[in-house]
């Protein structure tokens, strides 16, 4: 099915009786799901044969022939239909007729807007995107009767790391770098704020370390608009020759080979995270999540992963270091394996493989190439 939510519904939806939908079975929202989590979670939950209902501005995604490129393609491979509505959560309105329309038992909240960079030149857009977008989708639930959320929140709510690995108990909220990280940080403060004032709500925090990879088939993976911010879609970008070369930031960080360490973490993995955590959101309260493998790799050990992964040559120049990154943040995962039973297989040659497959297979993500003499995205 595909419609917007303003040509599907002709009436205002009448406001619901509170009902507590139980939250393991149910329909799941999936707010962003045509974006790169997104679109790999909803494969997943169709997998599980889930109902699931998604809804994207695509304001960070391509638009297929009918629908959103990504989650045409999630058709293809699981044979299922998704039903989509192209709508803002911020649009109060719209929201609520999908709510009158589906019997949400819970939403999976990844719209947001993600570029820290950008989000330094316009923090009102990110503010009013990801905290009042979140608020709106919160009253939404509230006047519908929907208890249950899971929320994408980041390990940039740790801020410069005090000790390695993060485990949940870490503070929380300083030293932020900047506004997209002080968005999430916000919203995990509304979301305790809201299970200690209603005893019902129950929200999920996952908090994720670096996503990448794609899925196994190399049809969906990351499609960053223009030059991307994070370091694997870039190598992979040098890698499919649409640039010259990476820079590397900083090569003299106190770390094994002076380059910035993270947890990377197959999206696959990340995305039956959110499964795994389904039981939980039925559980009143706030629920809090590191999602990473807790193994850190450098810089350089990404670059050459992705050359064995790829065969090609990855040329790099190591330059200043990026404001506001930290030398090595790596989680302590181990509570989301004892509390949800959830923990990361994949290994970095799998997400390099995967991203390169990815990447190969599709140079310019969702979208055609680049008209002639349009140089956008193109080394
Ligand atoms: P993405 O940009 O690919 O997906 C986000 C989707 O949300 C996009 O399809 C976009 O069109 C949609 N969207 C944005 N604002 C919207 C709005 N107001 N209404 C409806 N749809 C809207 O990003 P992603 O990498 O899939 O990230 C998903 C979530 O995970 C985000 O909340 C992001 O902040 C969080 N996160 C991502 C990373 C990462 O490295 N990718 C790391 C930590 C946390
Ligand atoms: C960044 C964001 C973080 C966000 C996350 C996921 C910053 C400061 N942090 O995290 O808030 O949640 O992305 O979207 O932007 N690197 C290069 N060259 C590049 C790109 C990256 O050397 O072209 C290096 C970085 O310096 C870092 C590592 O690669 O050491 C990973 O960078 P990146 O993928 O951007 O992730 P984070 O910095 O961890």
């Amino acid at each position: 099915m595909v419609a917007t939510a303003a040509e599907c519904f002709s009436e205002y939806p009448a406001v619901p009786q509170t009902v507590v939908m139980p939250a393991v079975a149910g329909t799941v929202l999936v707010t962003g799901g045509a974006g790169f989590i997104g679109s790999h979670t909803v494969l997943e939950l169709l997998n599980l044969n889930r109902e699931v209902v998604v809804v994207d501005n695509l304001v960070n995604a391509a638009q297929g022939v009918v629908k959103p490129a990504s989650l045409e393609r999630v058709e293809r491979l699981t044979g299922k239909a998704v039903t989509f509505y192209s709508l803002d959560v911020l649009d109060k309105p719209a929201l609520a007729k999908v709510f009158k329309q589906h019997e949400i038992s819970t939403v999976i909240h990844f719209a947001a807007l993600k570029a820290v960079g950008e989000s330094v030149e316009k923090p009102l857009a990110y503010y009013r995107n990801n905290v009042n977008g979140t608020i709106a989708l919160l009253d939404v639930m509230e006047e519908c009767g929907c208890k249950s959320l899971i929320f994408s929140s980041s390990a940039t709510v740790y801020g410069s790391p005090q000790s390695l690995p993060v485990d949940e108990t870490h503070p929380t909220g300083v030293a932020i770098t900047n506004p997209y990280g002080r968005t999430k940080f916000v919203i995990e403060e509304i979301l305790k704020d809201l299970c200690v004032a209603d005893k019902e709500f129950s929200a999920v925090l996952l908090r994720y370390f670096n996503p990448v990879g794609a899925h196994a088939s190399g049809d969906i993976g990351e499609d960053p608009n223009g030059p991307p911010n994070n370091l694997m879609p870039y190598v992979s970008q040098v890698a499919v020759g649409r640039r010259p070369k990476l820079q590397v930031f900083g090569g003299d960080y106190d770390t094994p080979d002076g380059t910035g360490v993270r947890d990377y973490l197959h999206v696959v993995d990340l995305a039956k995270g959110h499964l795994a955590a389904l039981p939980k959101s039925a559980e009143p309260g706030c629920h809090i999540y590191n999602l990473g493998t807790g193994s850190g790799f450098s810089v350089l050990q990404v670059i050459e992963a992705f050359k064995k992964a790829s065969g090609r040559d990855i040329p790099y120049e190591v330059v200043a270091r990026r404001a506001g990154d930290v030398a090595s943040l790596y989680a302590d995962s181990s509570k989301a394996e004892r509390e949800l039973g959830w923990r990361a297989e994949l290994t970095l040659d799998d997400m390099c493989a995967s991203a390169w497959r990815w990447q190969s297979r599709n140079k310019y993500g969702f979208s055609a190439p680049p008209a002639e003499g349009d140089t956008n995205g193109r080394a």
